[in-house]
């Protein structure tokens, strides 16, 4: 026993004579300095060896590094171990699963068009990183939807527009910081599908980078996010992480990233420091201190710093998280506040005759589907989050109209006689047949997608679709179909049904959100940040733009602005759902005689003529000069309003010189435009309800 109490004391000793005898004064802990000042003042006194240390993993979820990457803590100088977990949609625990929420997917966020909702959501799972131990977040995912099939949309909170993307990027990765967790933004860049993503080149001009797919990134810089992470393809024949002209050149000296630059896991290709790498993950093949000492000081120096900037920034430093990766983190609050989120991001893409909200009394309900009992609310991956319970849709239906939960039998039903309400479930696994006992049918289905593949096909599998076509042509009943998908789909069936409700990946609250939303307890406000086309491949992109030739080795992007919206406009076809579209059980006013535009600033009075409080994105669209070469309509801004019935609010949009600029290649800068500017606003990109021209001079 003694001896234990000896080499306790001695190592004690040890320790505190140590910092004593090296005198350490540590001007890195005034904090009258900023982040940088101090990550620059401790960087001189590391050792090469601990400098080093810092510009690598050291394992992933192993007993000894139990996050999914780990950088080793120095003890001498106070700095603590960096530990990294998934992802853009909460905590993964794969050895403890259900110890932590599995919140909306980042799609399903920037659905909500609202930048209080998409704080909440960084702000939940940055609470729940912290408590989890963890001091950087994997997240959030930010690549713009450049095809409907990518596997990993459901992550990506830009949808398909760059500008929503740049804002909302901003409002996720304050929420997830002012945790004292480092935000992530990823995959930089151009990671836009998953087909042969470990090699294939994604060859895209300059200005399509800058005006398509680098702004989300330029958002997470001016929300002073502490790490990106640089990705798996190639960008112009270049590996992502090790592109001197995408990551030094166009994010650290254009875009003025002052963060560092993470490599994904295994996509760390040379020593690439100088092109703008500055730390491998999760190990040290390439990294590492014997590696590094042929790498100049200053680079070496420089990264280091990166890496401890946001450590100061976030507090890392200041207060070293004492938490355990073991803690179970999730609650029921934090179950609330999911629930909130998927409300705000729901989306009402279809309402014949007003069939939503349905009411809560003298109704016989039909529920279809197995989405209903045995809800899918989350995609695949390292981005997935498995919650500790899914509360069946079909019991917060029960629960919300006081029927006794009923099991996922086949025909299993109750009723509450008071109210002469009955609700029945149906797993749809045969043809409706006998449905005069039910004025209402509510058909559940899902379809989801995962990291390192993408979807083959827009459709429901599984027979989902023959089931809703089914259900659609019965007589006498009115239909509605609830929807949760990974991105875009197909629907084929809509002109049978009556009204279609959508939450893409909507976490693990989605029964009781989308019961909420059916009965009006919660009016749906949430937009499409992505068009849902008509058919498969609308856009006719050819092998060579997706998903590449040479076996996939080269997608070239042709297309270069025109996807999306962008493509619809140019081609001049009505997509099945625009972007931006999303109705309400209010009916909202647009007043044109209100509508002005005084040098930058548009103005337009948006009034609720509807009977319920709701929420409206009013969004303002720009048309260029033709002679730029532009798409004839760009979003450039939006706010999202709640009214009450019969309240009115003057939308006002104050337009940048970015707004009207175009990346001009030859100067490697944004060149304003001059001209005639059309501006838009409206409630979807297809539903402009006032327009008006901006002389530029
Ligand atoms: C994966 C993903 C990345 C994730 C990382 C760690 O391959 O591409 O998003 O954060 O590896 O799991």
């Amino acid at each position: 026993m003694i001896s234990k109490a000896l080499t306790a004391a001695c190592c004690l000793l040890v320790v505190s004579a140590d910092a004593t005898q090296t005198g350490l004064d540590k001007p890195w802990m005034d904090t009258a300095l900023s982040p940088k000042q101090r990550a620059q003042a401790l960087v001189e006194k590391m050792t090469y060896e601990e400098k080093a240390s810092m510009l690598h993993g050291y394992g992933a979820q192993t007993d000894d590094w139990p996050y999914v990457g780990n950088v080793a803590a120095i003890d001498r100088l106070g700095i603590p171990a960096l530990r990294y977990n998934d992802g853009p949609q909460g905590f993964r625990d794969d050895k403890l699963p259900g110890t932590s929420t599995a919140w909306p997917s980042g799609l399903t966020a920037g659905a909500s068009w609202d930048k209080h909702t998409v704080y909440n959501w960084g702000k939940g799972m940055g609470v729940e990183f912290y408590k989890k131990g963890a001091n950087v977040q994997l997240g959030p995912g930010v690549c713009v939807a450049r095809v409907p099939h990518n596997g990993r949309n459901f992550e990506y909170i830009s949808g398909e527009d760059p500008f929503l993307g740049y804002t909302l990027v901003q409002p996720a990765v304050k929420g997830i910081q002012d945790q004292g967790v480092i935000a992530n933004v990823k995959h930089y860049v151009n990671n836009n599908q998953e087909t042969n993503r470990n090699s294939v080149s994604e060859n895209v001009d300059e200005r399509t980078r800058f005006e398509m797919y680098y702004p989300p990134f330029k958002g997470g810089v001016e929300a002073n996010v502490g790490s990106m992470m640089c990705s798996y393809n190639k960008i112009n024949h270049v590996w992502s992480c090790e592109n001197p002209e995408t990551l030094r050149r166009d994010l650290k000296e254009v875009m003025g990233f002052e963060g560092y630059v993470m490599s994904d896991w295994g996509a760390t290709h040379s020593l690439s420091i100088a092109e703008g790498l500055d730390q491998e993950m999760p190990g040290n093949e390439t990294f590492n201190r014997i590696s590094l000492k042929s790498v100049d000081p200053k680079l070496v120096a420089d990264s280091v710093t990166r890496i401890l900037t946001p450590m100061f920034q976030m507090g890392v430093m200041d207060t070293p998280n004492p938490n355990k990766i073991s803690n179970n983190v999730t609650s029921d609050s934090h179950n609330d506040i999911a629930r909130e989120i998927s409300q705000n991001s729901t989306i009402l893409l279809q309402n014949e005759n007003d069939v939503l909200p349905l009411a809560k009394d003298n109704i016989r309900i039909v529920v279809v589907g197995d989405q209903a009992w045995n809800a899918v609310v989350h995609g695949g991956g390292s981005g997935s989050v498995t919650p500790a319970w899914v509360k069946p849709p079909l019991w917060s239906i029960c629960d919300k109209l006081g029927v006794e939960r009923i099991n996922g039998e086949n025909g299993a039903s109750g009723c509450n006689a008071g109210s002469k309400v009955c609700v029945t479930y149906d797993d749809g696994s045969k043809s409706p047949g006998n449905t005069d006992k039910y004025d209402h049918a509510i058909l559940f289905v899902q379809t989801s997608s995962h990291e390192g593949g993408d979807r083959t096909n827009l459709s429901f599998a599984g027979g989902q679709d023959e089931m809703v076509s089914a259900w659609g042509v019965v007589d006498g009943l009115k239909k509605v179909v609830v929807m949760s998908t990974p991105g875009a789909v197909l629907t084929p069936w809509s002109k049978d049904i009556d009204g279609i409700l959508l939450n893409f990946m909507p976490g693990q609250a989605m029964g009781d959100a989308i019961a909420n939303t059916l009965f009006g307890d919660s009016n749906p406000s949430g937009k499409l940040p992505l068009t849902f086309p008509n058919e498969e491949n609308e856009q006719r992109m050819t092998i060579s733009q997706y998903p590449g030739l040479d076996n996939g080795e080269n997608a070239t992007y042709s297309e270069t602005f025109f996807f999306g919206y962008r493509w619809y406009d140019k081609h001049n076809v009505q997509p099945k759902f625009p972007f931006g579209h999303g109705l309400s059980y209010s009916k909202f006013l647009y007043d044109a005689s209100t509508f002005s535009i005084k040098d930058r600033t548009v103005e337009i009075d948006v009034k609720n003529v509807g009977s319920v409080p709701g929420g409206e994105v009013v969004q303002l669209y720009v048309g260029f000069p033709s002679s730029s070469g532009e798409p004839v309509r760009q979003l450039k801004g939006f706010e999202k309003y709640l009214l009450e019935a019969g309240e009115t609010v003057t939308a006002s949009f104050t337009l940048t010189d970015r707004d009207l600029s175009i990346w001009d290649v030859a100067s490697h800068k944004w060149a304003l435009q001059k001209g005639e500017f059309t501006i838009e606003v409206g409630t979807s990109s297809r539903a402009i309800r006032a327009t008006g021209l901006l002389e530029q001079k």
